[in-house]
């Protein structure tokens, strides 16, 4: 249900997006990124044997490359993946910006103090969004625009500058969710030029090869995907770490059939948490008419019962959910905190079997909940985060979830001190 109602909005995103109209295009500062000293290289240390799994490349589909090169042999002293999990500690998205079809056009474009503010508040990571399916060519060889990629040259570098671990994803992919056959030699391609401009990066840059995927792009066309790509990158730059994900949006459910290439050993494990989605939700344009109903606070029972709006009444689950919302106690309620701590207890024990550590890549709920309950919940779903020894990333920055309100130019304090006390 969550799917369809999801895929659906995603549908109407596109749509309403497309009928807003553009902003006009804003000077940007672009800076070329200039050699970038490579960090000492981290001690090497004994990593327990994880489970892995050999991913069968299928012979048939054509390879991005004319003349595959063999995967590079690890570096001499490699990255601890425990070591690097950890590093990303607290960070927060920059959402809105980059995986927007332009910056811009959702009302969000990165300011050179956003890095600072950043840094200064007690955040570690930044995770930057980007739609690169906008900015590669439609063929091969799908090169992607110069000017995009120093743009995003000069996010990382920002971030970097300020102390903040950079972790690069591939967003709103929607194609590939539609026809992944048809999309992934153009996806492992996009991926190639990333890691060759990259890979002389710091360690803390990451690459997180892609966001929530979903759709057609089932888990197992998805595992075999990560790793044609994991293979693909590895070709290229066997010293980033990866942070890797399961199908079915990204949640933990999909950490469970997570798979990586044989002798791939530099990855984090990442999964979002939104749930109850009608409460993280409630009112978002792009969520469809369940999740219209407004008013619900966390955790519940709510103090008066919340009628669920007309239409969000029609959808069978919701309004049984709505029901056990306002009848049920507090441990037994779908808005309390039992099954937060239950996810959160599952996503460990598979990331344990991955033997990797966890990142909560993405949580946040939305403006239109209250202040109180949004806090209440942020607070809650961090310390849950950080009991499991997990490092996380807020959603995000400085839009509709947002910790810093860009009108006023100052942080949302209780939201922002609910994630950094
Ligand atoms: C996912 C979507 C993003 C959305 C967020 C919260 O990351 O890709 O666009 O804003 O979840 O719904």
């Amino acid at each position: 249900m969550k799917r369809w109602l999801l895929f659906l909005s995603g549908f109407l995103v596109l749509v309403t997006t497309a009928c807003r109209p553009t902003p006009p295009p804003k000077a940007t500062e672009i800076f070329v990124v200039t050699a970038v000293p490579t960090a000492t290289p981290m001690p090497t240390e004994e990593i327990a044997p994880t489970e892995v799994l050999r991913v069968m490349t299928p012979t048939a589909a054509p390879r991005p490359t004319d003349t595959p090169q063999p995967t590079l042999t690890p570096p001499a002293a490699p990255l601890d993946r425990i070591t690097q999990g950890k590093r990303l500690g607290r960070g927060v998205n920059l959402g809105n910006a980059l995986e927007a079809p332009r910056e811009g056009e959702w009302g969000m474009v990165l300011q050179a103090e956003y890095f600072r503010l950043i840094a200064e508040a007690g955040f570690d990571t930044i995770r930057v969004p980007i739609r690169w399916s906008a900015h590669a060519l439609k063929d091969p060889p799908y090169t992607v625009d110069e000017d995009f990629f120093r743009r995003v040259d000069w996010v990382i570098q920002n971030g970097l500058e300020n102390g903040l671990n950079v972790v690069i994803n591939m967003h709103h992919y929607e194609e590939i969710f539609e026809d992944p056959a048809a999309h992934r030699e153009r996806f492992i391609a996009i991926w190639q030029q990333i890691a060759t401009r990259y890979k002389d990066m710091p360690d803390n840059v990451y690459f997180e090869p892609l966001n929530e995927p979903h759709g057609n792009l089932s888990q197992d066309s998805w595992i075999r995907l990560l790793g044609d790509t994991i293979l693909a990158i590895r070709r290229i730059d066997n010293r980033h770490t990866l942070i890797v994900t399961g199908a079915n949006w990204g949640g933990y459910s999909g950490l469970q059939s997570l798979r990586l290439p044989e002798g791939e050993e530099n990855y984090v494990c990442t999964f979002h948490f939104y749930d109850p989605m009608l409460f993280t939700h409630q009112g978002a344009s792009w969520t469809g008419t369940g999740y219209q109903t407004l008013g619900v606070t966390w955790p519940g029972p709510p103090a008066t019962p919340v009628t669920p709006d007309p239409e969000a009444a029609k959808v069978s689950w919701v309004y049984s959910w709505f029901r056990q919302y306002n009848t049920y106690p507090a441990e037994t309620n779908p808005a309390g905190p039992k099954p937060i701590r239950d996810a959160f207890d599952r996503a460990a024990k598979a990331a344990e079997k991955l033997g990797c550590t966890l990142w909560l890549g993405e949580f946040g709920a939305f403006e239109q909940a209250d202040m109180q309950s949004r806090v209440n919940w942020t607070k809650f779903v961090r310390e849950e985060a950080e009991a499991r020894g997990m490092s996380w990333a807020y959603w995000e920055f400085g839009a509709g979830f947002g910790l810093y309100d860009r009108t006023a130019g100052r942080w949302r304090e209780e939201l922002l001190r609910a994630l950094i006390p």
